[in-house]
This record gives structure tokens, C-alpha cells and sequence, in this order.
């Protein structure tokens, strides 16, 4: 191939069943299934990659930055490209260029939405024909939820028993169609910069934990419940599961030898207006959950917005909330979205 050249927009996605400890590093793969909703295009990353002889080296751009390739972390979420790139049987360089539409400074990770941007970017641009299935295992080996966002809906993380991880990747439980009316508020309490990455993290939680030994096999069921409860539309369990799944993930958290508190008062503060609006309503109307940070994320229905609004009015130190629907999954865009300069081989000014 002489040219290859592709756009594609993927979307983050939240976790309601916790992805937290690889039984595998290298090849990302996780002690326990898990599972989310990806959101739709109110946070987006938009990736355009070109494969060309006429480029002498990889180079990537996010943000009109270019990345440090020798850098490791840079380097393992890179690792994508290479894996497509002996699929294809291809030997060119790249030119990677990504923007993330987040807004400013919300303190949100965008490495699951730009990892399957990325690795939806490549397929068409080198050609390959690959199923959702293994575009997820691919994206996996890059950063293990954003095989998630791979598909849009409500997705399932299959943790697989195998050792080459075949039967590790992503499926979907349920289309936007059927669950229309999910929402994400999400709660900025703060804007920093993680502390702990979350690679590092969970490494030393399966370290060090001893509860988290208990925990795979309990989020393994609550995998399956919640499957359950989203096919019989019982929004209630669904509620209650995601809760508990938050608490339980930031529980072996805290329970890793040093400690890892993502959590600050604030997030507290919000976890009691969701207990405290949820019992005053006699049933679930939302759910919190947090990953590896502060922000809460309230996943609720359209019709109990305004409630949930009201409740987090009350909890002193919310920065702002951005409300993200259920969203479809990856994209591919027209070349007149392509974020690369196809003259010079540069990100477009
Ligand atoms: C807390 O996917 O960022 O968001 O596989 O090391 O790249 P790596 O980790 P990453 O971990 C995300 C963990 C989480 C929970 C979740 O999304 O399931």
C-alpha cells in the first residue's frame, strides 16, 4: 500500500462492574470480567493516522503536542499500532494525530477513547477487515477498559480463561436503543492529575491486597447479575450493583499496602446525597460511581435528572457537571475531518 490514511472518533466509557488487577500484564488481561456504558460524543477523541513511505519515522501528536515515543507509558499505549501494523503485513511509518474534545480541564481519562479511536483509525487505514471482537482484543493490549469503547451501549469486558487472551475482549449487552434513557452526570470535584496511574495501582493492589483475592470472584457475579438486570430492566438492581462495585474497587484500594485514596471529602459528601435522595424516594433513582479519581459520576435516567440536580446543588465543592447519553461506539469520519495535513505530513495548524 502506498498511502493509508483514516479518521475515527470514539467516546470514554464508565465502568459499572470495576476493571481493577491483570492476572497478565503484557497482554492486559484482567481477574475479573466487567462492564460499562459508553458515553456518546459529548467527550470524544477524534484520532486521523496515515501510513506512508514517504514518512522516515512514527510520530505522534494529541492536542497539537507530539508525544515522546521512548516514553514507556507513551510507548505501551503505542503498542496498538505495531500489533495492527504486522496484521496488515505493512512496514510504513506513521503519523498519528489525536484530539480530545473534553472539556477544558475536567480532570476525565481519555486514554480508553483515544486507544480505540486509535485502533479504529488504523484498521481502516491499513486495510484490514476485523471484527468488533478482535478490534477490542487489539485495543486491550493498549489499556485494558478502552476495549470497552469499542462498541457503544452497554458493553461486557469478558475477563477469558485463556492465556494468549483470545477469548478476552468486548461484547455488547444491550444497544443505546434499549437503554435510551441512561445517562451520566458527571461531578468535577477536582481538576488534578491522578496521583497513582491506575497501571501502577492495581499492580500493587494484586500485590498487596488481601481482600482483593476475595474480590475477583464477587465482581465476576456481579458481572453476571448485572447482565441480568439489564435485560430485564430492573434499574433498581442495576443501581445497587454499580454502588457496590464502586465502594468494593475503592475499597481494595484503600486495603493496598501503601494505600490508594482516589476519594476526597467532597466525593463522600456526594455518595451520602445519592444514599440520602435514594431513600427519601423510597427507590434507586441514581447511582454513583468513581474510578480512579474523585469525580463522581451519577448514572441515573433522563426523568430523575432534575432530582439528582437538586441533591448535588446541596454538596459544597462541585466544580461543574457534564451530562454525557448512552452512545453508539466508534465512527469513522470523512476525509475533510482528518486532522493531518496530507502536503506537508503534519498535524493540519
Ligand atoms: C478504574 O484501563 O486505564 O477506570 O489497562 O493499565 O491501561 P490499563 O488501565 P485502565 O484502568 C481503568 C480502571 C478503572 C475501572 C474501569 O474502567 O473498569
Amino acid at each position: 500500500m502506498e498511502h493509508g490514511s483514516a479518521t475515527a472518533t470514539a467516546s470514554p466509557n464508565i465502568a459499572f462492574v470495576k476493571y481493577w488487577g491483570k492476572r497478565d500484564e503484557e497482554l492486559i488481561l484482567p481477574y475479573n470480567s466487567s462492564v460499562s456504558m459508553t458515553l456518546d460524543d459529548s467527550l470524544n477523541t477524534v484520532t486521523s493516522v496515515l501510513f506512508s513511505k514517504e514518512l522516515n519515522a512514527d510520530r505522534f501528536f494529541i492536542n497539537g503536542e507530539e508525544q515522546d515515543l521512548s516514553d514507556n507509558d507513551i510507548a505501551e499505549r503505542f503498542k496498538v499500532v505495531g500489533i495492527m501494523r504486522r496484521k496488515a503485513g505493512s512496514a510504513d511509518h506513521v503519523l498519528v494525530v489525536s484530539r480530545n474534545s473534553f472539556p477544558t480541564a475536567s480532570g476525565l481519562a481519555s486514554s480508553a477513547s483515544g486507544t480505540a479511536a486509535l485502533v479504529y483509525a488504523c484498521s481502516r487505514a491499513l486495510g484490514l477487515k476485523l471484527s468488533a471482537k478482535e478490534l477490542s482484543i487489539i485495543a486491550r493490549q493498549g489499556s485494558g477498559s478502552s476495549c470497552r469503547s469499542i462498541l457503544g451501549g452497554i458493553v461486557v469486558w469478558k475477563k477469558g480463561r485463556n492465556a494468549d487472551g483470545s477469548d478476552s475482549y468486548a461484547k455488547r449487552i444491550a444497544k443505546k436503543e434499549q437503554w435510551p434513557d441512561l445517562i451520566d452526570i458527571i461531578a468535577i470535584v477536582s481538576t488534578e492529575r491522578k496521583r497513582v496511574l491506575s497501571r501502577s495501582g492495581m499492580k500493587q493492589t494484586v500485590e498487596s491486597s488481601s481482600l482483593f483475592k476475595a474480590r475477583a470472584k464477587f465482581a465476576e457475579r456481579n458481572s453476571r447479575d448485572f447482565a441480568k438486570a439489564v435485560k430485564s430492566k430492573d434499574f433498581d438492581s442495576m443501581a445497587s450493583i454499580i454502588m457496590k462495585e464502586s465502594n468494593d474497587m475503592h475499597a481494595v484500594m484503600l486495603d493496598t499496602y501503601p494505600p490508594i485514596i482516589y476519594l476526597n471529602d467532597v466525593s463522600k459528601e456526594i455518595i451520602a446525597a445519592i444514599h440520602g435522595l435514594n431513600e427519601s424516594s423510597g427507590k434507586a433513582l441514581a447511582a454513583y460511581t468513581f474510578d480512579a479519581g474523585p469525580n463522581a459520576h451519577i448514572i441515573t435516567l433522563k426523568g430523575n435528572e432534575e432530582a439528582v440536580r437538586n441533591a448535588l446543588s446541596r454538596v459544597d465543592g462541585i466544580r461543574e457537571t457534564i451530562t454525557a447519553g448512552i452512545g453508539s461506539g466508534p465512527r469513522a469520519l470523512s476525509e475533510k475531518d482528518s486532522l493531518i495535513d496530507m502536503e506537508r505530513l503534519m498535524p493540519k495548524s
